[in-house]
């Protein structure tokens, strides 16, 4: 322990982030953070679609998807804290995620209250507030992407 602390110490790392150790420690880290947002992404799909009319909306998928994207939330400070800034891998993640640390956190905040309100609209069954309930989902999506996110 005292050994881990020492190191995240050293490479200037925040309390909660660990420094990639090599570049095969990286590449992993990108597949699997890139993967939990390409879940996310499926999960978000239908809601999409709903929410600009292209298919009916779906009270039971709404509540499913909501709560997967919860849960989904709730991985991604795990799967982004490992910093690999220093290693040339094939990522979008900027920089500024391992700078600004709590402000992404933040953004990961949003996300999951965002998503637990849409499971308690869908809970309701009130249609006429899904739209912007799926349309808060969206905007937590685009304010992390804006920030944290290389187009
Ligand atoms: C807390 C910040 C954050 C939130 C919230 C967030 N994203 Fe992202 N997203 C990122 C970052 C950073 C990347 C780049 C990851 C990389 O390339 O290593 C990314 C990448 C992606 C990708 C591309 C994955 C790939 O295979 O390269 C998709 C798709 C995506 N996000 C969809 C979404 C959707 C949909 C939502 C909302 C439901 C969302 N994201 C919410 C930060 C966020």
């Amino acid at each position: 322990m005292a050994a881990i602390l020492s190191t995240t110490i050293a490479s200037g790392a925040a309390i909660g982030q660990e420094a990639a150790m090599n570049e095969k420690h990286a590449d992993a880290a990108v597949t699997y953070r890139q993967s939990l947002f390409q879940l996310i992404r499926s999960n978000m799909g239908p809601l999409g679609g709903m929410a600009k009319g292209a298919i009916p909306f779906d009270q039971a998928v709404i509540e499913t998807n909501g709560m997967r994207l919860e849960q989904l939330a709730d991985m991604l400070s795990d799967y982004l804290k490992v910093d690999t800034r220093k290693f040339d891998v094939d990522t979008e993640a900027k920089d500024e995620i391992w700078e600004n640390w709590s402000d992404f956190e933040g953004k990961i905040e949003a996300l999951k209250t965002a998503s637990a309100n849409l499971t308690a609209v869908a809970q309701t069954g009130d249609e006429s507030q899904y739209r912007a309930a799926i349309g808060k989902v969206g905007a937590s999506c685009k304010s992390c992407h804006d920030d944290f996110k290389a187009d």
